[in-house]
């Protein structure tokens, strides 16, 4: 279903695919402007469910309770991107889908993502396509080393993925790689040598309205996301080209709903575009404490087609991620003036899973690290 440009009424109910800690963001963040959500996933007792009165557990591609989940509620976004394609197409005939279909089938497949920026002129890494053995030699050859081998879909926190040095053995890696990934594709990357990976996260609206917040620096640990700091120290001149960019993204997508853009910088001064996520991203968690509109709410804004809010930020922040044992340190972190503590509502903390995150505040333009970047720029 398409159209539809008057804001859904509060009372409305959002579907949201996916039960994990995007989805209870995002509820938490409609219950104040009066929507309601219902979580459609295939585990109950999830982070989002525990939120909410209304879920269906089901599997993504049972298509009766796709039917009744689809009449239940007024619109359908997601928070997890990797739900089934034929699901997202099923739903999208019987009620309002944003972001559209179309999104979720490129961004779910590294490939079809890389191919879309290519084709709009956005720069990424040089990258081939890998679909079986044969064809990882050639791109290999193409490409070179080092590079970094991904499944074009499934992948996360760095799942999936292998790097290829010079002496990485193709045969072993691509064993690696498709090892749980059943009928697994791949796409190599060449290896970038980044000074800085950045994000933004925009919001674009149901009348085409933008909305960015400022360019974050993301610090990875094992391929999973330790720390944001925002904003990311970086010139005024490439803050501004970031913004272009994932603001070129969504309008090329005809993209309604939140985006995580994730870029490199590259030590000639280049931004180079990594992945794309088409929904709220965790680099975007510190705008729930740090400004005036969190990224949730922006998604729940754009999704019901309210429009957009502000995304400036009162307090610059530092957010981390606390994964697998850093949440034994919860009541510490609780007693911690200006520092915000959001626990998902997980069960055991497992190495690698995450299971909440904590964002320090600091007065706007006033860093926390002392190599951060010089004042001045901060008051543009
Ligand atoms: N081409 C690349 N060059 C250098 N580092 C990379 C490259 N691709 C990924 N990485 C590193 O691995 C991390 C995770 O990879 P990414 O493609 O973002 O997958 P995901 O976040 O879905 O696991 C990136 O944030 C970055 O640190
Ligand atoms: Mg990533």
């Amino acid at each position: 279903m398409t159209a539809q440009t008057a804001p859904l009424p509060p009372g409305s109910i959002i579907g949201i695919l996916g039960g994990g800690q995007l989805g209870r963001m995002t509820a938490l963040a409609a219950a104040p402007l009066g929507y309601r959500c219902h979580i459609y996933c295939p585990e109950a007792g999830v982070p989002a469910t525990q939120v909410c009165d209304r879920a269906t557990i089901a599997a993504y591609d049972d298509a009766e309770a796709l039917a009744a989940f689809a009449q239940a509620v007024d619109v359908v976004t997601y928070e997890f991107e990797n739900v089934p394609a034929a699901t997202a197409e099923v739903l999208a005939r019987n009620v309002l889908l944003r972001p559209r279909p179309e999104v979720l089938a490129i961004c779910q497949d590294r490939l079809k993502e890389k191919d879309f920026l290519r084709a709009i002129g956005i720069a990424t890494a040089a990258y081939a396509p890998a679909a079986d053995t044969r064809a990882l030699g050639r791109a290999v050859a193409e490409i070179g080393r080092p590079a970094i081998l991904k499944s074009v879909r499934m992948g996360y926190d760095g799942k999936g993925q292998v790097p290829l040095r010079s002496g990485t053995d193709l045969g072993e890696a691509w064993a690696e790689m498709a090892g749980s990934i059943p009928d697994a594709s791949g796409i190599v990357e060449r290896r970038v040598e980044f000074t800085m990976e950045i994000s933004v996260v925009v919001a674009r609206g149901v009348g085409g309205d933008l909305a960015a917040y400022v360019p974050v620096e993301n610090r990875h640990e094992s391929h999973i996301l330790a720390q944001t700091i925002a904003p990311a120290p970086i010139s005024a001149k490439l803050r501004g080209e970031a913004g272009a960019i994932a603001r070129r993204i969504v309008e090329a997508l005809d993209f309604v709903g939140v985006m995580g853009v994730e870029m490199f910088v590259t030590e000639d001064g280049h931004i180079l575009v990594n992945e794309l996520a088409p929904r709220p991203h965790n680099s975007g968690h510190w705008t729930l404490d740090a400004c005036a509109t969190s990224q949730f709410e922006q998604h729940v804004r754009a999704v019901v087609g309210l429009p957009l809010g502000d995304c400036e930020r009162h307090s610059d922040a530092t957010m981390k991620n606390l994964i697998g044992s850093d949440v034994e340190a919860w009541q510490e972190l609780a007693g911690e003036p200006q520092a915000h503590l959001h626990l998902y509502g997980k069960g055991a903390p497992r190495p690698g899973r995450k299971m909440g995150h904590v964002t320090r505040l600091s007065p706007r333009g006033n860093p926390l690290r002392a190599d951060d970047t010089d004042a001045s720029e901060e008051l543009d």
